[in-house]
């Protein structure tokens, strides 16, 4: 690995520009529009003097901060900056044109947008062009941790490709709306669709979207402007040529020729850039971080090993700000933290650290620099101690949890690495049928791994985990349901009580807010509260049947939860999720 690190400045997404409508009647700004198109492109990843890198890109008109605008293409793509409660409407627009240049495994769903319905395996035909050239290439968006309808929330199976020519068969509109009518957070954008959203994000579909409050007290007083930076942080390998390298070699190749159970690169690229560096006044700064990767989980840790503070998760500002000498996050989980340079003497580097135990520390251990530049000191004042008021949400029927289960199976057919939720595969009939307007706890029993799982639709909050009888639960749920995956026979589920050993402990003091995904780790399980209502409802008026979304969540296609890690999303660890009216 011959890549130098820190020789190349840290790049900041631009910001995209909207063309702005105003109410005619009060003349106030109505809504934002923008025109987003999906292309390809080539991107200097690697520092200068190295070849460039093909990549998938987000396009459209941005905004420069001291005037001016221009069309500009690049990964991460450019940033959002949402108001709240000014509707965005985003019209997407899929130029890709080219076959895919990454091995795309046509025995996964829509990976083969020509074979309609999808093939059922055993797959067989390879259509011409294949092994690895898939034409066209489908795309969707989704906005992730946004209170969005059906019809907007990039469903996996809303993706269209170039000139809509094929559509899937979720698809609706490709004109989304986003009502940005939750709290300010970090939310980020990135492609959706099933079977390759592992490809397509990877080859550079991801951008932020951050929603912004204006009328936010502790917003106010944040570090703003070039002492606020987005982190989007990803893992990735390159061939000599400079291409990303993608490894293809299927884990079963006669089932599934490409695909693998998960991708871990060799560098550490941030917004778009390997190992870069970025130079720091002496004052507090505001790192906002999203886990981009595939499947690599990081534990972020500063190499002076000076404490840092967590004011935000997923879904807004947390109740107290924490301080950490290290933080996990695990793929699609965010992180909004404020790191003080103000003590550190002029030319002082510090790194930014991956701990995980899978990193290298000459490699992937590694992620960034931090060069403290001969300013002036400036301190801050300290944070108030309260930050968010977070409810105490209360289940409409208390100790009735709904049982979910992350199961580690073969899936009939040898592939022997396959996780599954509840043993049941994306086509299983639907099992998650939550009826808007109640509050529900799911108890989320991994068997085998550590998952992040996200739900679409809501913030949630995770109340405990605990540790159980992995085995002797994945026996008994066996027994009862047949070996995984089960089909569309009906789903038993087997109460995980008998099972459990010690006392429930509670989230990590940073996971004590709005979540929109959560780590469930091996041997563990995890309680999720779940209110499918607007975050910011209050807590006494809700009641199940009440619908309080500015739109139906009942409507359109229904959503979808599933695993974040890529690579098992798009090979069956993702189940529908249809909101239901109380009958
Ligand atoms: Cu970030 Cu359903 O995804
Ligand atoms: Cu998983």
């Amino acid at each position: 690995n011959s890549i130098p690190k820190y020789v190349n400045f840290l790049p900041i997404p631009f910001i995209f520009k909207p063309s702005i409508e105003f109410d005619e009647r009060t003349g106030k700004v109505k809504s934002h529009k923008y025109t987003v198109n999906i292309t390809e492109h080539i991107q200097q990843i690697l520092p200068f003097g190295f070849p460039e890198t093909k990549v998938f890109s987000y396009e459209g008109l941005v905004h420069f901060k001291y005037g001016g605008q221009r069309i500009v293409r690049s990964t991460p793509g450019p940033t959002f900056e949402a108001l709240r409660n000014i509707p965005i409407h985003v019209q997407w627009v899929n130029n890709l044109t080219n076959p895919h240049f990454l091995p795309v495994d046509p025995t996964l769903h829509w990976a083969n947008p020509n074979q309609f319905p999808p093939p059922s395996p055993p797959f067989i035909p390879f259509p011409p062009g294949y092994p690895q050239a898939q034409f066209p290439i489908p795309t969707v968006t989704h906005l992730h941790g946004g209170e969005t309808s059906s019809d907007s929330d990039g469903h996996p199976e809303a993706w269209f490709t170039h000139n809509e020519t094929k559509k899937g068969p979720a698809f609706s509109t490709s004109l989304y709306t986003y009502l940005n009518q939750q709290q300010p957070t970090t939310l980020w954008y990135h492609d959706h669709v099933l079977g390759i959203t592992h490809l397509n994000v990877f080859a550079g579909l991801a951008g932020f979207y951050l929603l912004r409050d204006p009328n936010n007290e502790i917003e106010k007083i944040l570090p703003k402007g070039k002492y606020e930076v987005p982190l989007l942080i990803q893992d990735r390998s390159f061939n000599e040529d400079g291409s990303l390298f993608f490894d293809s070699t299927g884990i079963n190749p006669t089932i599934n020729p490409y695909w693998r159970q998960n991708y871990n690169g060799n560098t550490n690229v941030v917004n778009g850039k390997v190992w870069p560096n970025l130079n720091v006044d002496r004052r507090l700064y505001r790192f906002r971080i999203v886990n981009g990767a595939n499947s690599s989980f990081y534990t972020l840790k500063l190499s002076n090993n000076q404490s840092f503070q967590q004011i935000g998760s997923d879904g807004g500002f947390l109740r107290s700000p924490v301080t950490l000498k290290e933080v996990i996050v695990a793929p699609a989980e965010r992180v909004d933290i404020l790191v003080d340079f103000t003590a550190l003497n002029p030319g002082t580097k510090i790194l930014l650290l991956n701990e995980d135990k899978s990193a290298d520390p000459d490699t992937t251990g590694q992620v960034m620099q931090f060069t403290v530049t001969d300013t002036q000191p400036i301190a801050s004042p300290p944070l108030p101690f309260q930050l968010n008021d977070i409810p105490n949400l209360t289940p409409d029927v208390p100790d009735e949890p709904q049982l979910l289960n992350i199961i580690r199976t073969t899936d009939g057919t040898n592939n022997p690495l396959l996780f599954l939720l509840n043993g049941q595969t994306f086509d299983s009939a639907v099992s998650e049928l939550p009826i808007v307007g109640s509050t529900v706890d799911w108890l989320v029993a991994s068997t085998d791994g550590n998952h992040p799982i996200h739900i679409h639709l809501i913030q949630f909050l995770i109340i405990s985990r605990q540790k159980f009888d992995a085995d002797g639960y994945l026996a008994e749920w066996i027994l009862r349901n047949g070996e995984p995956p089960i089909g569309d026979k009906p789903l038993i589920r087997v109460p995980v009580d008998p099972f459990l050993i010690d006392d429930p402990f509670p989230p990590d003091l940073n996971e004590q807010g709005w979540k929109d995904t959560v780590r469930v780790n091996s041997g563990e399980v995890a309680r999720f509260r779940l209110r499918f209502a607007p975050q910011d409802i209050d807590p006494n008026q809700t009641a199940p049947g009440m619908n309080h979304f500015p739109f139906d969540p009942t409507a359109g296609p229904g959503y979808v939860w599933h695993c974040h890690i890529l690579n098992h999303e798009d090979k069956d660890m993702m189940r529908p999720m249809i909101i239901r009216k109380k009958d």
